[in-house]
């Protein structure tokens, strides 16, 4: 049995890969009906802070391994899985790296490995030195809590980040600031280690945001060429087995003049790996469960030329169910998260592989858009 703590649509897309190993997933969900909570076997309603929760999470029949599927988790959490000898997988000692952005770039700086320049923020005195320092213009993050960008803004004053340094005077989270850096694009690599050392490499990937949300995946990068896939995927094992992951690990990337900068890291599945389930021999889902139960790793080969994966973002409309019978599209795999609609969050998505980029990218967003909102753009 795999217990994962989480109930979003990461823990949920574990199900089928599970059923299909004849392995019982079960989710700490934070209510009943999240979207892990409806498709996994076994669910328990609480957060990795109660304990009470955690027990139950580890109770009756002991899970074979704890894992996760974000990565705010209370040290507790840890704790409750060590009492009980059951192995946490990430470590909370690999895991830090990506839940606290200060803590992986120092870790990234000691490996020698490409970060933008960045320091951390104390005060007004070191927003002002580096906006001097980089043209008056710079990224503020928060270290931790952050996702699909709503702990990140661009700055152009020390005005721009007044509120957060408010927060920050009053107990709010520890922040970072970073190089705007004027990137060609965005690339995503994935690796999954398992703990007797073994990795494998997914192809590297572009990943479009728009409004610091993820809007589409393309795998795999076009026109990277052979020299940064390897790159990426050295980048990406190194930091595997350095901070000693195991699971699924995803290292967000920019391009830049042909060189690869380190952007953040995530110890789970992640969005830009969403189109390996039908695209890839091994989707990063089963791979995820193979890695933390110590099983043998799965293929990661691509099995088309090309693959697009669409998110579906909330719109208007609310009952994504019945706009699938719109969706005429025989070769467009869609994936809802039974989760509530609201505007701009991922309830799901839209993957389309094919041998020819061009109308595999706009059937995967043309589909992707009548689920949403009917096909109005
Ligand atoms: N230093 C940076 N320079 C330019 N763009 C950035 C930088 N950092 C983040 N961004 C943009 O903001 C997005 C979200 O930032 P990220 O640190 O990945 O936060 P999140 O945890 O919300 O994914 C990135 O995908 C990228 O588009
Ligand atoms: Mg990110």
């Amino acid at each position: 049995m795999v217990a994962v703590v989480g109930g979003g649509q990461l823990a949920r897309m574990m199900a089928a890969p599970a059923t299909a190993l004849g392995v019982t997933l079960r989710v700490l969900a934070e209510s009943p009906d999240a979207s892990a909570a409806r498709a996994a076997h076994e669910v328990v309603v609480g957060l990795p802070g109660d304990a009470n929760a955690m027990a139950d999470l580890l109770a009756d029949h002991v899970p074979t391994v704890l894992t996760w599927e974000h990565e705010h988790i209370p040290v507790a959490a840890f704790d409750a899985a060590g009492e009980r000898g059951v192995p946490a997988r990430p470590s909370l000692g690999a895991l830090r790296y990506a839940q606290d952005k200060i803590e992986m770039r120092t870790k990234m700086d000691a490996l020698g490995l490409p970060n933008p320049p960045w320091a951390e923020v104390h005060g007004a005195d070191d927003v002002a030195h580096f906006l001097r320092a980089h043209g008056g213009e710079a990224v503020l993050k928060t270290a931790r809590g952050g996702y699909d960008g709503k702990g990140v803004r661009v700055i152009n004053s020390v005005a721009d980040a007044a509120p957060w340094l408010a927060a920050l005077a009053t107990g709010g989270p520890r922040l970072l600031i970073e190089e705007r850096v004027d990137f060609r694009r965005e690339l995503a690599v994935q690796v999954a280690r398992r703990p007797s050392g073994d990795v494998r490499s997914w192809p590297v990937v572009e990943s479009i945001q728009r409004d610091g949300v993820c809007a589409e995946v393309i795998a795999p990068a076009p026109d990277l060429g052979p020299r940064l896939d390897e790159e990426a995927r050295r980048l990406a094992t190194t930091i595997a087995r350095q901070l000693g992951v195991v699971g699924v690990l995803a290292v967000e990337l920019f391009e830049r003049e042909g060189r690869l900068i380190i952007n953040e890291l995530a110890m789970r599945p992640h969005n830009s790996g969403h189109w390996t389930i039908e695209g890839c021999v091994t989707s990063q889902f089963e791979q995820h469960l193979r890695a933390v139960l110590d099983l043998p790793l799965g293929d990661t080969s691509p099995v088309a030329p090309w693959t697009v994966m669409a998110n579906v973002l909330g719109g208007e409309r609310v009952d994504l169910a019945s706009s699938l019978v719109a969706v005429n599209d025989p070769g467009a795999k869609v994936h809802l998260y039974g989760k509530g609609v609201r505007p701009g969050r991922k309830v799901g998505h839209v993957t389309v592989s094919g041998s020819e980029l061009a109308s595999v990218r706009a059937r995967a967003a043309a589909a992707a858009a009548i689920v949403a909102d009917g096909g109005v753009t």
